[in-house]
């Protein structure tokens, strides 16, 4: 299944430079915010796709690359957290400035799907949620729900989940393991059903897996890193926007922008989140918790 980009044309008219000329997509996932940069902005710019699964930036390497041309896209597999780091590797100059940078953050249509590595509740698969897909020697989810103590687990999914039933889940978790370790999704679903009152609305495992996903990528540190790093290789009057998914990214990105504008660093473009259209949250159900923020830097 294709991912739709979100919020395309909102996020395109924020992130527009008239001097652009050298872009980063720190979350290239298929690429379909960063098939609109090349296609509004000709042959004027440079792209770099940054992206922490390597089996998706293989994939975009023999297609998208070869349409488009190594040097128009660049592509580095890596955590945006280490922007600078990886730009280096690029340009070991380290001179490379940019003139917008996008961050479209969380997982895809591709990581619930495809990637069998247990992002979907509805599914049946290992508890790894990694956007890594070298996740070996990496914390995973299963590593989490069995080896974590109780009050972690109960911290995890408060701080995290925005979980009113953190302490009831955990207490549930940790007498669980002790009969049979947790492996599959499944497994965890089927606690979660017995534990969480049913809500009309939300499937009684949505907060648990955002809490897991969020701890095992370490999500809200990794965007706060990258944020200051971005921020930092952009050009006078480069323009940042970001695309969060839940409030707790939305508050990093609102307090992230309010500081840099009161350290005079530059503008919010965006009074307001932007949100999608009632008619983009039905084409792309997936969209409807989409907030949209952008700064320009002075
Ligand atoms: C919502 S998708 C981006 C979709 C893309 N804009 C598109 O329209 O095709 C988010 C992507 O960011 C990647 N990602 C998440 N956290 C990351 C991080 N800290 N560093 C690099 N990539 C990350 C995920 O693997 C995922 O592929």
């Amino acid at each position: 299944m294709v991912h739709i980009p979100v919020l395309l044309k909102e996020s395109m008219d924020l992130l527009k430079s008239e001097k652009g000329k050298m872009f980063i997509d720190a979350t290239i996932n298929g690429g379909g915010h960063s098939r609109e940069i090349l296609k509004r902005m000709k042959r004027r710019v440079v792209l770099i796709g940054i992206e922490q699964d390597g089996d998706l930036i293989n994939s975009l390497k023999n297609k998208f690359q070869k349409e488009i041309g190594e040097k128009r896209l660049i592509l580095k597999k890596g955590n945006f957290r280490n922007l600078k780091n990886l730009l280096k590797e690029i340009d070991p100059s380290a001179k490379l400035r940019v003139n917008g940078i996008i961050f479209d953050l969380g997982m895809s249509s591709y990581h619930l799907e495809k990637s069998g590595r247990g992002f979907s509740f509805q599914k049946d698969e290992p508890l790894i949620m990694t956007y890594s897909a070298e996740f070996q020697d990496k914390l995973t989810a299963r590593e989490i729900l069995n080896q974590w103590s109780r009050e972690e687990l109960e911290e995890i999914l408060r701080e995290y989940g925005e979980e009113r039933y953190a302490r009831k889940i955990s207490q549930a978790i940790a007498e669980r393991r002790k009969i049979k370790k947790f492996e599959t999704t499944k497994e965890l679903v089927d606690v979660l059903f017995k534990t969480v009152p049913r809500m009309k609305k939300i499937h009684p495992a949505t907060k648990t897996f955002q809490a897991l996903r969020i701890a095992v990528n370490d999500e809200l540190n990794a965007l706060k890193d990258g944020l200051e790093q971005g921020f930092e290789i952009l050009n006078k009057g480069g323009r940042m926007v970001v695309i969060s998914f839940h409030s707790l990214e939305d508050r990093i990105v609102k307090n992230f922008f309010r500081q840099k504008k009161q350290e005079n660093q530059g503008q919010i473009l965006t009074k307001k989140p932007i949100q999608p259209s009632i008619e983009e949250i039905r084409q792309n159900p997936r969209s409807r918790s989409a907030k949209l923020r952008g700064f320009v830097k002075r």
